[in-house]
């Protein structure tokens, strides 16, 4: 897809991956959100020319669509400082683990998310596998191609965000809206996604389940 810019709200271990995957598949990214500013310059300044900083009102107005990848407790704070996200495409990349409000009983992080973000174009991926494989898997190439999957109630914001994820080197796969997503939400567990590694000729199946209130396939399990 053409080159976008991408605000990043929290570049740690998996908001850093993204920035990095990001800029390597042409785009260009402002890290932001830190209580230690100088992690924020080293890695853009090892990113290069594609990479700038910035606080977080500014990335989320330099970014086309902005990645949130905060621990859970600091979501509001980050919210806050980001002001509104009204139309913004937003990525979320997080699981709901520690301290801070927590979805009602039978509501998705992602729908909870979601409305904690008035206006958002919301999306949530990147939050079912470690930042070390996420890492390492990036840019396989062919059927190895590593499934990073998406969920949202907005189908062009999904649409750009399967364009950005393949550009980061994996297989975009959209398992519908906010509310039925839970199969992609912590904690890891048999009959979920979460956690598991997935390749796009084994996602097919997970998506019409998901999509017919069935179980999910067997997970499997590569070489
Ligand atoms: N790690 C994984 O394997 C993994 C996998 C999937 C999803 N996730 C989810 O993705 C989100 C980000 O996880 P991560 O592992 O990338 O976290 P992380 O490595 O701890 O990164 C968090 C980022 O937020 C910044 N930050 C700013 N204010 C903060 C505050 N008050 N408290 C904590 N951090 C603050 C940190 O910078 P400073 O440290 O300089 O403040 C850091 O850059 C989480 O919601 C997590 O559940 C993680």
């Amino acid at each position: 897809m053409s080159e976008m810019k991408i605000g990043i709200i929290g570049a740690g271990r998996i908001g850093g991956n993204c920035a990095r995957q990001a800029v390597r598949g042409g785009h260009h990214v402002m890290l932001s959100f830190a209580r230690d500013p100088s992690k924020l310059e080293e890695l853009a300044s090892e990113l290069g020319d594609q990479a700038s900083t910035g606080g977080v009102a500014d990335a989320v107005a330099f970014g086309e669509a902005v990645i949130v990848s905060v621990p859970w407790g600091a979501i509001p704070e980050a919210l806050e400082q980001a002001g509104t996200l009204s139309g913004k495409v937003v990525i979320d990349t997080t699981n709901q683990f520690g301290p801070g409000p927590k979805p009602q009983p039978g509501q998705t992080a992602a729908a909870f998310n979601a409305q904690r973000m008035p206006g958002a174009r919301y999306v949530k991926s990147f939050n079912t596998l470690t930042s070390a494989f996420q890492a390492q898997a990036a840019g396989r190439e062919g059927d190895r191609r590593v499934v990073q999957w998406m969920c949202g109630d907005d189908p062009e914001a999904k649409e750009l965000v399967a364009g950005l994820i393949e550009d980061m080197g994996y297989v975009p796969v959209d398992l519908g809206g906010t509310a039925g997503c839970a199969v992609m939400e912590a904690p890891r567990r048999p009959g979920a996604v979460y956690g598991e590694e997935y390749r796009g000729a084994d996602s097919q199946g997970v998506v019409d389940a998901v999509r017919q209130g069935t179980p999910i396939p067997q997970t499997p399990s590569y070489e």
